[in-house]
């Protein structure tokens, strides 16, 4: 296995990071308070090829690899972990699907529409009764002539206020329950579709997180995304794909929150010294920059077995995406204890770091969720 970066990917990290360090960082703690989607961001970040990073030239995207895709997510998460996943999500749960199951008209007509920020993309799996069991889900689309009619409501939709493009999850059979499920691309702007209320979260707060109201929503019947009945197999190798970049998501986070703990504690002095030289100062210091680089690792091998073509990386990705959930409430929950006083308060980015940290144990998927692939496979 090699562990070093390409050239290029280098090279796009070190881009990344300047933009991210002079664009997101600036704006992070401002949009955190207001709830504000990051529109003016995402403008520029389609500028620099960040909205389809795996998606090929000809649709509008950037033609790089799922490694280098991780390496965007962390390095942006590092300062904003908001704009982080809204950029995870509009590369692997938006464009990455409709790419990958989509027909090259699918692929003409809604990639170039992701890719440039003219309509960001966002996912539709979760509801209000279908949470880590998918397959439970209420949404219902029957065929009617040369459209489906979509009933539902769908929740916790990450982009949703900045989204024009939609994947869709429904049952076009409900009691073949796996194999009757179909995914769906739906536009905003389709009849009976609309977006409900805005979600004040504790941390990721400007995702511009709703719910999505289905309402005899009519969808051309050339928008079924893959095979009638094919849906669940959509929503779970398109979510293989995205655990890993909110494995990087998570790693970023923590990286953030390491490089404020390193920079306070050095200027920091208690006891006539810098509060650095102090042993459990440096114990916590080794045990967060250990946690993170293990997690990166994982990270890393689950986006280099996509790329070298695995079929089947679900217990890699499971288990990147799992891992770095550990790392970085722990290491956030670190940063915060090394900042003492000051690191629960606002205005140190470190308080933003700890609330931000918690949902990558929930998301797509949570912890225990991935702990059951994790247990399956190896069990088989
Ligand atoms: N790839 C391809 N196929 C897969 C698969 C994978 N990774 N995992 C399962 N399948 C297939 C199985 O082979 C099986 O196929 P057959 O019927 O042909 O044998 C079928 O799917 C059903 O599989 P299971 O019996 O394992 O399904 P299950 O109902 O027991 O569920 C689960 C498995 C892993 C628990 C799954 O439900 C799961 O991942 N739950 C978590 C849901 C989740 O992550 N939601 C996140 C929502 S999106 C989000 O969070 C976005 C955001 O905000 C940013």
């Amino acid at each position: 296995m090699d562990f070093n970066l390409t050239q290029d990917q280098k090279m796009v990290r070190d881009m990344v990071r300047e933009f991210a360090m002079n664009e997101l960082e600036p704006i992070a703690a401002e949009i955190d308070e207001s709830r504000e989607f990051p529109h003016a961001s995402m403008k520029k970040m389609a500028k620099l090829g960040l909205l389809g990073v795996v998606i090929p030239e000809e649709y509008g995207g950037a033609g790089m690899d799922f490694t280098t895709l991780a390496i965007i997510v962390e390095e942006i998460s590092r300062v904003c972990a908001s704009t982080g996943v809204i950029t995870a999500v509009n590369n692997s749960l938006a464009a990455y699907p409709i790419y990958h199951f989509g027909t090259e008209e699918q692929r003409k007509k809604y990639l170039p529409l992701i890719t440039s920020g003219k309509s960001l993309g966002a996912i539709g799996i979760t509801e209000p009764n279908a949470g880590s069991d998918p397959a439970s889900m209420e949404t219902t689309a029957v065929l009617d002539g040369d459209h489906y009619v979509l009933n539902g409501t769908k929740c916790w939709i990450t982009n949703a206020e900045g989204a024009g493009v939609f994947v869709i999850f429904a049952y076009t059979d409900a009691a073949a329950r796996h194999k009757g499920m179909s995914a769906f691309i739906v536009e905003k702007d389709f009849p009976g579709f609309s977006i409900g209320k805005h979600e004040n979260l504790m941390g990721i707060r400007a995702t511009g997180n709703t719910e999505l109201i289905m309402d005899d929503c009519k969808v051309p019947k050339e928008n079924l995304l893959g095979e009638e009945g094919g849906g669940f197999k959509v929503i779970m190798h398109t979510l293989d794909v995205s655990r890993i970049d909110i494995g990087a998501q998570g790693v970023g986070i923590a990286q953030g929150a390491l490089d404020a703990a390193v920079k306070y504690s050095k200027e920091r002095e208690q006891f006539g010294k810098p509060i650095c030289e102090f042993e459990m100062i440096q114990d916590m210091i080794a045990e967060m920059a250990t946690q993170i680089d293990a997690a990166r690792l994982l990270v890393y091998r689950s986006a280099s077995m996509k790329d070298a073509g695995a079929k089947r990386f679900t217990r890699e990705a499971a288990m990147a995406k799992y891992y770095a959930a550990e790392v970085v409430v722990d290491v956030t929950r670190k940063a915060v204890q090394i900042h003492g006083g000051y690191g629960y308060s606002k205005e140190y980015a470190v308080e933003r770091m700890y609330r931000d940290a918690k949902i990558i144990e929930i998301y797509e998927g949570t912890s225990q969720i991935q702990k059951i692939v994790i247990a399956r496979n190896e069990l088989r």
